[in-house]
């Protein structure tokens, strides 16, 4: 096998096998327009608590704000209300083409979209004027990031304190236990469709991922050198925010804890937080954002995820508030 045939190989396992990573990079806008139906929107109040953390630890300067990992920039438009201007930057070139066209022109107008990694944000070009940042959010991104490396180059743009906010949701939690059973038997299987990660270009990715979610970004250390006023608000994580169940894959990771010492966690059990109305093609839909393609991955095996779409169709019986856990980090650059 030439050289060449082996980069190609290797190229397409790691673009079929590391969802976010390099699988949805020749996405298009459709892609983008269903992947922001599907998933759930945070509430106004969520932005509240960031905005009064920012209020509470800064100046309370709003000019400049920074969405990491913007995919679409539908994030990024959250932002938009409360900063004068706001930056969305991705690796994947096309999610941000397609922002434009997904964003209202009012608010794309006070925009500007970067391509660059979240961990060479400092050399990438970023305009002068709105380099310096009030607000940095990452949000359902962190764990996909070489998080050390990331976050020295978010302490670099943020200016001195400014704020930053990591925020990633996870599995739908359903009213009743039958259904959050037939998910997890679906989100599995899903999963595992994309087996093998291990030995493969896109375990480390896998691994990356699993050990944030499984740790509840706990893994994610925020240096006392660098970082103040840490708060980790964690809503409804009696649940786990892995998406799957572990045997999903075919590596075992371990929860990592590297908070520091005088860090403040809240853990919150309330079920109506980002509450929203979802039926069984709702929870289809999630799954297909959240694992783009696995359809192909499935092949001739995608008939057993209609069966238990079928399931958890007759196990919801129509709409049903669900509702997630959610990790919040916020920090102020010291
Ligand atoms: C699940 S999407 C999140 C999109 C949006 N922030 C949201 O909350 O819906 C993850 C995004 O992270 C981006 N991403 C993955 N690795 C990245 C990296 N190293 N640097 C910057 N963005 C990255 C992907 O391209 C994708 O757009």
């Amino acid at each position: 096998m030439s050289q060449t045939e082996t980069e190609t190989q290797t190229s397409t396992r790691l673009e079929t096998s590391t969802p976010f990573t390099s699988a949805a990079l020749d996405s298009d806008a459709e892609f983008w327009k269903s992947y922001i139906a599907s998933r759930p929107t945070p509430s106004e109040d969520f932005f509240h608590i960031i905005n009064e953390y920012h209020a509470k630890h800064s100046d309370g300067r709003m000019e400049v704000a920074h969405d990491v990992g913007t995919g679409p920039g539908n994030i990024a438009a959250r932002l938009a209300p409360y900063y004068s201007h706001v930056v969305g930057s991705d690796v994947n070139e096309r999610a941000l083409a397609a922002a434009p066209k997904l964003l209202s022109p009012n608010i794309a107008e006070r925009m500007t979209f970067i391509q660059s990694p979240a961990e060479a944000l400092v050399t990438a070009g970023i305009p002068e004027n709105v380099k310096q940042t009030d607000l940095l959010t990452v949000s359902e991104c962190m764990p996909l990031l070489d998080a050390p490396k990331a976050l020295e180059a978010f302490h670099t743009l943020i200016r001195p304190a400014g704020t930053l906010a990591i925020y990633f949701y996870g599995r739908p939690i359903f009213p009743d236990p039958e259904c959050d059973a037939i998910y997890d038997r679906m989100a599995t299987r899903i999963c595992q469709f994309g087996l093998p990660f291990k030995g493969t270009p896109g375990e480390p990715f896998w691994r990356r991922g699993a050990e944030g979610l499984l740790s509840f970004l706990d893994n994610i250390a925020l240096p006392e050198s660098q970082w103040k006023n840490v708060e980790r608000h964690k809503w409804n994580c009696d649940y786990p925010l892995l998406f799957s169940g572990p045997e999903g894959f075919d590596f075992v990771v371990e929860p990592v804890d590297r908070r520091a010492e005088g860090e403040i966690t809240h853990d919150l059990v309330d079920r109506e937080f980002w509450v929203h109305e979802w039926d069984a093609d709702d929870v289809a839909a999630y799954l297909e954002s959240v694992f783009p393609h696995y359809q192909q991955q499935a092949g001739d095996r995608y008939p057993e995820i209609e069966e238990m779409c079928k399931e958890l169709r007759a196990a919801m019986g129509g709409k049903q508030k669900v509702s997630f856990p959610v990790v919040l980090i916020l920090g102020t650059k010291q």
